[in-house]
Parts: C-alpha cells; structure tokens; sequence
C-alpha cells in the first residue's frame, strides 16, 4: 500500500504514458501506464516496474502499453493496469465500500466511443458518479487560470500521444487543435536518427532518455546541455556500440514533429474570434505536459509566435492538480464536469 486516503472519491489522469492518480489534496501515486501479462495471462509487472521491463522481456512475458495517441487502444489491458494501480492505494476492504465520486481526464477531441472506454475502464470499482474533464480544460485548473472568465486564454498541452492546442474561454473551448504528433513521435524520430545516421540500433527506452536529457528545439540556446553517450547495437556487426551526440545535433532532429505541433498552434490562433485573440495577445501561450520540459520550448515558441509563453513548472502534473481541484469543489466546476 503505497498511501491511505480517507477520502472516498479520487480523480485519475490516465495518460498515453504516465497514469496519476489524485484525491482532493494530493497526487496517490504517479506511474507510467504499462503492464506486462505472463503466458496465462496473470499479470507480471504493472506501472514502473512494468516500464523497466518492457523492452528486456522473453516469448513468454507479454508487454503492453494499453493507450495509444491518448485514447484507449487496449480495453481489457487498460482496465486490468487501472486496478492494479489502484490496488496499490486501497486496501480490499476500502474498495468494496465503494466510491461516491471518480472524475477522470480525457483529451478534448475524442468520440463518444473513445470517452465510454474511459469510463467503461472505471465501472469496476462501483462509484456512485463517474465525471469526465477534458484533459486541456483540467490542466488549465491545475496552472491556476480562471477558465470561468470570458477572457481567452491559449493553452497547450503536449503529452506522450498527444498534443491538444485550445482557445478556453467561460469554461469551454472556442478553438481548438488536436494531433498526434507528442513525446512517442519525439522518442521514434530519435531512434530512426541514430539508425540511419549511426546505424545504432537503441530501444525506444533510450531514445526517450537522450531525448529527457539532451532533446531541444532551439539550436540559439544558453546553457545547452552536455553531449552525452548513447549506447546501443550497431546495425552493421550487431554488437554494443556507443555514440556521442551534442544538443546542437539533436534540433534538427526534433524540428519537424516540433513544427507540426508549432503549425497547429498558429492554426488554433487563426482560427479564434478576433476578441479572444486580443486577450491571448496580452496573456500568452501556456504550455504543459510532459514534453513542455523539452529544451527551448519557451525560447522558440515566443520567437515563431511573438507571444509571451509560459511553461508551466509542474508539467507532468497539471491535469491531476486540475481534476483534483474539481473533485474538492465540484459545485464551483460544475461547468465543466461531464456526467458519465
Ligand atoms: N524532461 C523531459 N524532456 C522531454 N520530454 C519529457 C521530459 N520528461 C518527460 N517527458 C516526456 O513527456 C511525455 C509524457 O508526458 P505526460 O505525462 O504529460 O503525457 P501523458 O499524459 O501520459 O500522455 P497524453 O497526455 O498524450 O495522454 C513522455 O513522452 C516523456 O518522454
Ligand atoms: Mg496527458
């Protein structure tokens, strides 16, 4: 058991690769979204230590990452990883009272058949309601904006398998972007790179941590990090081999999916009334997510949009502090909670 809550309701964020887990105060527990099933389909490893194991497995460990692109892609899996995570917080006891409230994010532009598997995954731990936040929206709440005022405010959330760039305004979306284009795209362009350019073969495991550690996209950029070793096999003789790489390498590497993200937020802009395109000019680009961590993210998006941006400092967090927030005042969000 990793916390005990006496509360009865929690709020989870279950994203493309890190599922959260949040009551009305505080995050339960933060961990990436894989599970790794056995032959007869008893569950091996689920969240971290699923992550560690996912690329190292044999014939008879099956790995799943049950989310792509932001939505549901594996049912089963998806709602077997879910109650494993939460087993981790309640005890039996505590789950078979059930639960009064569970609200849970889901991307903006989703079906009604991608939001259902959100809340068919959650059926199973019998809640008396079930809410739906759409994940830009909460993450908005999390960085402290008034999303209930008419003033427009352009957010953008990059995640792992999504992006989502929305106009909010009296707590709904006046324009919105969504592709999958995120945080995966970055690490497959990594891996391609090093292949076609160094003919190293390196798991999606290190293309995300060279991309954590030294991925950028501002080549004009103070204290860039340090080169790093990359290890991997060659492609040639299939042995291990390693390659250093610099930050400046790096950026053109990341450009093109960072452009496709850059292209949708001037689409976003584009495309909203022309009085909360004034408001957006005096507050600013918001940015979180993840992948907002990556390096010069502020420094290129206020050189391409001539807009202040603000990067938020707790961006893998924003939307478990938002639905958490509603979840203590639901009365105050009732707006923008969606009835399951
Ligand atoms: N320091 C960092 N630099 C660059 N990328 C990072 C950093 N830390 C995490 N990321 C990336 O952020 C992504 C995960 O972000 P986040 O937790 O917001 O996504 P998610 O909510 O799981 O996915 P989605 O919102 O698409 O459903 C991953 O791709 C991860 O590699
Ligand atoms: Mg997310």
């Amino acid at each position: 058991m990793l916390s005990f809550t006496g509360s009865r309701s929690f709020a989870i964020d279950l994203g493309n690769n890190n599922t959260l887990l949040t009551d009305k105060e505080k995050i339960l527990l933060s961990e990436p979204s894989y599970i790794v099933f056995n032959d007869n389909h008893s569950v091996k490893a689920v969240g971290e230590e699923a992550y560690s194991i996912f690329e190292k497995s044999h014939d008879a460990l099956h790995p799943v990452k049950p989310l792509r692109g932001g939505v549901i892609a594996d049912y089963q899996s998806a709602g077997k990883m879910i109650r494993m995570l939460v087993d981790k917080v309640y005890s039996t006891g505590f789950l078979s009272k059930g639960f009064d409230t569970i609200i849970t994010g889901v991307p903006y532009h989703t079906t009604q058949v991608e939001r259902r598997a959100f809340r068919d995954a959650l059926d199973q731990f019998n809640s008396r309601k079930t809410n739906l936040l759409f994940e830009p929206l909460a993450a908005a709440i999390g960085m402290d904006l008034d999303i209930r005022e008419p003033e427009g405010k352009l957010l953008v959330d990059i995640g792992g398998g999504i992006t989502e760039v929305v106009v909010i305004s009296l707590s709904g979306v006046a324009s919105f972007q969504s592709l999958k284009v995120a945080g995966d795209t970055f690490d497959e362009v990594i891996r391609d790179y090093f292949r076609k350019q160094h003919n190293l073969l390196i798991g999606a495991r290190t293309a995300e941590q060279v991309k954590k550690t030294i991925g950028g996209v501002s080549a004009a950029l103070k204290n860039a990090p340090l080169p790093m070793l990359v290890k991997g096999k060659s492609l040639a003789e299939g042995i291990p081999m390693s390659v250093e790489i610099r930050y400046e390498e790096l950026v053109p590497v990341l450009d093109k999916p960072f452009s496709e993200i850059e292209a949708g937020i001037i689409h976003t802009l584009q495309h909203c009334p022309p009085e909360l395109a004034a408001d957006i000019y005096k507050s600013g680009v918001y940015v979180t997510g993840g992948s907002a961590l990556l390096h010069g993210v502020k420094e290129r998006l206020e050189r391409t949009t001539s807009l202040p941006v603000h990067i938020d400092a707790h961006s893998l967090t924003s939307v478990s502090r938002g639905i958490s927030k509603a979840l203590r005042d639901p009365k105050y969000y009732q707006g923008v909670l969606i009835e399951a």
